[in-house]
Order: C-alpha cells, then structure tokens, then sequence
C-alpha cells in the first residue's frame, strides 16, 4: 500500500486505521497538519510522514505522486472539499469516512468532474455507511421494483471526540429525508417508529445520515430516511433543540460543547473495540403492490469495523486489476452489496422475504448468513 496517502492520520480513527494498514503489511503514508504529531506517528510506526495543511496553495502538489487519498480528518464539511479539489487537480483517487450528507452530496455533485478527472471519489468508506449502503443494495436486490428504503441503526461501544464535535457541528441543522428523488429538510426527529433490531420493537427517531444520498445512488430508490434507535426522552430532548432557537445561540453554545467533549470524550479503548456491536436494519417497500422485504446487518464495533473496511476500501481501488469505476461511488456501487459481509464479525440476516405470489401479506422467514 506504497501510494496511499492517509490524512488525519493521528486523530482517533486515523490511528486505528493506520494501525491495520500497517498490520496489513502496508507502508502507508501519514499526513496531517500537526508536524509534530505526524512525525511521532511516522517514527513509532516506521512510515513516511507529510505535513501541510488544507488551506496551502500548491495541496494538489502534495498529493500527486499518490494514487489515492483516504482522508480521515472531520468533521468533513471542513476537509473534503479542498482535498476532492486538489485530488481532481492531481488525478488521485479519493477516499474517506465522512457520514455527513452534505458532504456525500457535494461530492455527487463533483461526478461529471470526476470521470473527466479518471478519479473515483469514494465517501463513507466507515461504519457510515458500509453496512447500511451494502443492505440497501442487498434490498434492492431482494425486490428491485421496491420505491421506498427505511433503515435503522443501533449502535454500541462508545464515541470519539471527533464523531462527537462532528455531531456538534451539526445539531441545530435539522434534519434531513430523500422524498421522490429530492433532499427535503425536515425538524430534529421528525418522523419515530418501532424498529426490531433483534431484541423486539425498539423506539427510533428520524437522523439525517449520508444514506440520503448514498442509497439512492446505490440502488435508484428515490425515497428514503434513516432511523436511529432513541428512547423517547431523548427523542424530545432532540426536538428541543429546533424549539429552542439553538440557531439564535448556536456557535457560543457549539464552542461550550466542543470544549466539554475535548476534555471529556476519548473514544472506544481496546476493550469497547474488541467487544462493542452494532445492527443497522432495513426495509424497502414497493407502494403499489405493498410488497416488502426487511433485513438486518450485525457488525462488530463501529470504529473496529471503520478501521476495515476503510483499509480493505482503499486497497481494492489501489488494486489495479479490479477496476474501480471513476466519479462518484458508494461502497456498495464500487464493490457491491456483498461487500459488509467480507468484513470479521458481519452477519446479515433476511427477517422477511418478499413473496412472489399474488398475496403481498404472505412472506417467508429466511437464515442468517456470512463470510
Ligand atoms: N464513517 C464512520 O463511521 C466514522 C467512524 C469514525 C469517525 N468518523 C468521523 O471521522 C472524523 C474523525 O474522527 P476521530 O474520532 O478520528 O476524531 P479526532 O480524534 O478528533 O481526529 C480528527 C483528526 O482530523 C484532523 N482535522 C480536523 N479538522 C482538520 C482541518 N480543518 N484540517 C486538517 N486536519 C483536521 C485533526 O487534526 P488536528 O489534531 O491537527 O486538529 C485530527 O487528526 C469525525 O468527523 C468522525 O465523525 C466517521
């Protein structure tokens, strides 16, 4: 793995994800703004390490003698956009594990450019969203006619300071459903519902995560919003925030919050790594026929499985032989709905086949299966 470049490379999860690239046999190439903390990374570990920041004028001259940049350094609405810019400029393929759906859909807006550019732009290559965007295309494939995806997530085993300030930077946004083809901005918990993640129905609130944009890229399906299991207090805890006026009082109150998570959020030790799980459920529906299929993916800890599949991510586009298509691609559009499960500790379980006799009611129940 000599052409990769990672950047963000000493943040918690750039950490964890150099570590299994090199575990790998790798020698990536770590980078980040902080030259001291790079270049501690890069002895400890005995790679190359770069430093420079985003906002240098010649970023493209940084990347060019790499094939492709996975970039670990969020929140993403504040990285992805100048380093997709020189990675066009430098013709390198770019990676990352951003969740955010504003920066899943800017760089969909960057695909034309892209393909003229011969680089494949890859987000989310983390727990956002592997799993969810490989059972989306697997419930696409189950029942193709289907128009409406629901998906839900129940994660375990702690938090990172730099998911929690990207949350942060966030709360206050709204939130965010795919509705016949268009991003619709929508309350904090719009929409709860009953989801069984396993264990029997569970509450669960509308979130606004990058599946928006992603599944409907995946698999064509125009309309869709992604659940997260919430109990009910937190889920008016949520709605307070809009009703609040937090956009009067958002940055000093966003200040107050990062400070707090800075000294107080370390994210998952090895322990929670080892043992954390999460499940991401989905459903999708065919409304003129009421024809449904539903399914579950069990994973492993979030930041242990991110570490995963972003490396496995990255050596696959690195592969020259696979042929990674150029412009703008989910997981599960580069490597296929299959893709989760070739990740340690994945089982994916169909809870209801769609029937294909004329009784949309009748469905069959079917195993679980993994690699
Ligand atoms: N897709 C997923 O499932 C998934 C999983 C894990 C994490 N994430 C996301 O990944 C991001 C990082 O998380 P983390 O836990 O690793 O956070 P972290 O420990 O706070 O690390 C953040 C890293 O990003 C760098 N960075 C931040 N803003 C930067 C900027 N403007 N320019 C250059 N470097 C910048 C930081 O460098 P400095 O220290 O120099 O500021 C640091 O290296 C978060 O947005 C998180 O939500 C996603």
């Amino acid at each position: 793995m000599d052409s990769l470049l990672i950047y963000g490379s000493y943040g918690y999860t750039g950490r964890l994800i150099v570590r299994e690239a090199v575990a790998r046999g790798g020698s990536p190439v770590v980078a980040g703004r902080d030259g001291r903390a790079v270049a501690e990374q890069a002895d400890r570990l005995g790679v190359e390490g770069r430093t420079f920041d985003l906002e240098s004028s010649d970023l493209a001259s940084h990347l060019s003698s790499f094939d492709a940049v996975l970039n670990c350094a969020g929140p993403f609405v504040e990285t992805a956009k100048p380093l997709v810019a020189a990675c066009l400029e430098a013709e390198t393929d770019y990676l990352d594990i951003t969740g955010e759906f504003p920066v899943f859909e800017c760089l969909r807006q960057h695909d034309a450019v892209a393909r003229e550019a011969e680089a494949t732009l890859l987000p989310g290559v983390g727990f956002d969203v592997v799993p969810s965007d490989c059972l989306a295309a697997y419930l696409d494939e189950q029942l193709p006619e289907a128009d409406q995806l629901r998906l839900g997530i129940k994660g375990g085993g702690g938090l990172s300071r730099g998911t929690a300030r990207t949350l942060v930077e966030h709360l206050g946004d709204g939130g965010v459903v795919r509705r016949n083809g268009r991003l619709i901005q929508v309350p904090t918990a719009f929409r709860t519902r009953e989801i069984d993640f396993g264990g029997g129905p569970e509450h669960a609130v509308t979130i606004p995560w990058g599946d928006v944009v992603t599944a409907a890229h995946s698999t064509g399906i125009e309309s869709v919003e992604v659940y997260a299991a919430a109990p009910p207090w937190a889920t008016r805890g949520l709605s307070a925030v809009d009703s609040l006026g937090w956009l009067l009082e958002r940055r000093p109150a966003e200040r107050l919050l990062k400070r707090l998570i800075d000294a107080r959020v370390d994210g998952p030790d090895e322990r929670e790594l080892a043992t954390g799980s999460a499940v991401v459920w989905g459903e999708v529906t065919d409304e003129a026929t009421g024809r449904r299929a539903c399914a579950r993916l069990r994973t492993p800890n979030p930041y242990a499985l991110t570490a995963e599949a972003a490396v496995t991510a990255a050596e696959r586009v690195l592969d020259r032989g696979r042929q990674i298509s150029n412009g703008f691609q989910t997981p599960a559009s580069a490597f296929g709905s299959g893709f989760a499960l070739k990740l340690e500790g994945t089982e994916r379980e169909l809870v209801t086949a769609p029937d294909r006799s004329d009784d949309p009611d009748e469905s069959t129940q079917v195993a679980a299966e993994s690699e």
